[in-house]
């Protein structure tokens, strides 16, 4: 059985790599030249723990190859994924533009019978609306069938969350067609659930949707803390011990970013409101994430006695550590609150580059920590790279022109940044 991915980008190039891991011919299909050529030469667009050596591995093995050709692609192989994107539309709703893209020439170039899965996170209906749009754009009637198998990887750990999933969703009205899809994961050892296509769209949203519900929770627990002097990081410790919680996605921070949580909140209120449904508690989350890097950037300003004209290190730009992605990064909202404040920014991040946008005389970024600290008046952490757990703290205190340490991730000890001669400020943790 060969396998056609169609879209290179993050959740593309993760699925096919793991298809060819488990022994599967893969052929990865993009329109973009540019990538494909680089993909060919083993070279990927982002960064991926890991994922450049088993590229490397598989373009060797002959597992994987990669075309631009839709055509060639949909010809030779009877199973096609979709993993385009479904970025947020103006209005908030995922814009499916390339999902009918794709479903037009899987119809235009279809010669046999295939099966096809949606990876792509899509509004509940969407694999309805891919038959339409397949049968629409077919100048023969061959036969096919729809799956919906969505993605729960997270960035920066996207090998780990493939080969080991806490769940595989598979949702067909198609018994021969959940039957192949499944076979393809039988050396994953992870539990199934099979279901109909709607409710495993349904089950992404809900799982992200929750996912930033817990975050905005503490998030806004943490607020309530701060000004009790109680430490939230040992309350959701506790918290995470009753099995019912559990301890995951409970740290405070300065909120949730990325290419999933934002846009797909966004995504799930829009359709409730297509359907006159008041999904008030999801529409606090999404606010929650959105005032929480003003809320504490306004204590820590009050701690500065104002940030005009003090210079702020900022630890990690990308939206969570071992990734570039900045999208939705909280770091980036930072930044600009601070140029409008008009602080002198010195920024820092191990692979993450901060956009020409932000770039001018005052905000620089440097590439080692030691020197962005250089006659910092407070550094802010944004992203918890283990690089800045295990930097030389002692050290770095003795570049800084004020030792003020605003923790955005309650990543370090405060009781030793204390000890270090630090004035210590985590979230929700005086
Ligand atoms: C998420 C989902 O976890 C994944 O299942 C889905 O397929 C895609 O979206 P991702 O966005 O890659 O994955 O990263 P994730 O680890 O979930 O973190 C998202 C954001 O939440 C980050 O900004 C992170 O810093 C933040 N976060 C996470 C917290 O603030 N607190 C937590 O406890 C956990």
């Amino acid at each position: 059985m060969n396998i056609l991915i169609m879209g290179m980008g993050y959740v593309g190039v993760t699925t096919g790599l793991l298809f060819a891991e488990l022994g599967w011919q893969v052929t990865g299909l993009d329109t973009d030249t540019i990538k494909i050529q680089a993909l060919s030469e083993g070279k990927l667009s982002f960064y991926e723990p890991g994922l450049d050596l088993l590229l490397k591995k598989h373009i060797e093995s002959g597992n994987i190859n990669f075309i631009s050709s839709p055509e060639k692609g949909i010809r030779e192989n009877a199973i096609i994924f979709i993993c385009v994107g479904t970025p947020s539309d103006k209005d908030g709703s995922a814009d499916l533009q390339a999902v009918r893209g794709v479903a037009q020439s899987i119809g235009s170039f279809m010669n046999e019978y295939k099966i096809i899965t949606v990876k792509s996170t899509v509004p509940i209906d969407t694999n309805r609306k891919l038959v339409q749009w397949v049968q629409e754009s077919q100048s023969y009637p061959h036969p096919f069938d729809v799956v919906s198998n969505p993605e729960f990887l997270r960035e920066g750990s996207a090998l780990y969350d493939s080969f080991h999933p806490d769940r595989i969703v598979i949702g067909s009205t198609s018994e021969h067609a959940s039957t192949v899809i499944q076979s393809l994961y039988d050396q994953i050892k992870a539990p199934l659930f099979v279901t109909t296509p709607r409710t495993a769209e349904m089950i992404k949203y809900a799982s992200n949707a929750f996912l930033a519900t817990k975050i905005s929770y503490v998030n806004e627990l943490s607020r309530l803390c701060e000004t009790l002097g109680v430490n939230i990081s040992d309350v959701t410790t506790g918290m995470g011990m009753d099995q019912r919680i559990g301890p995951q996605f409970l740290k405070a921070g300065i909120g949730y970013g990325g290419s999933c949580f934002p846009k797909d909140s966004m995504a799930l209120l829009y359709t409730a409101k297509e359907n006159q449904i008041d999904l008030s508690i999801l529409d606090k989350v999404v606010a929650v994430n959105n005032s929480q890097t003003t809320h504490f950037l306004n204590l820590w300003e009050q701690q500065l006695c104002g940030f005009r004209d003090k210079t702020i290190g900022i630890l990690g730009i990308s939206f969570k550590p071992n990734t570039d992605d900045l999208r939705e990064a909280p770091a980036l909202a930072i930044i600009q609150q601070l140029i409008d404040k008009q602080a002198n920014i010195r920024v820092h991040d191990p692979i993450a580059k901060l956009p020409e946008h932000l770039r001018s005389a005052s905000v620089q970024q440097f590439d080692a920590i030691e020197i962005t600290l250089q006659q910092c008046d407070a550094v802010i952490l944004c992203s918890e790279w283990k690089d800045y757990r295990e930097a030389n703290w002692q050290q770095l205190r003795t570049v800084m022109n004020k030792q003020v340490i605003f923790d955005g991730r309650n990543m370090l000890d405060g009781k030793e940044m204390t000890k270090l001669g630090y004035s210590y400020f985590g979230i929700g943790n005086r």
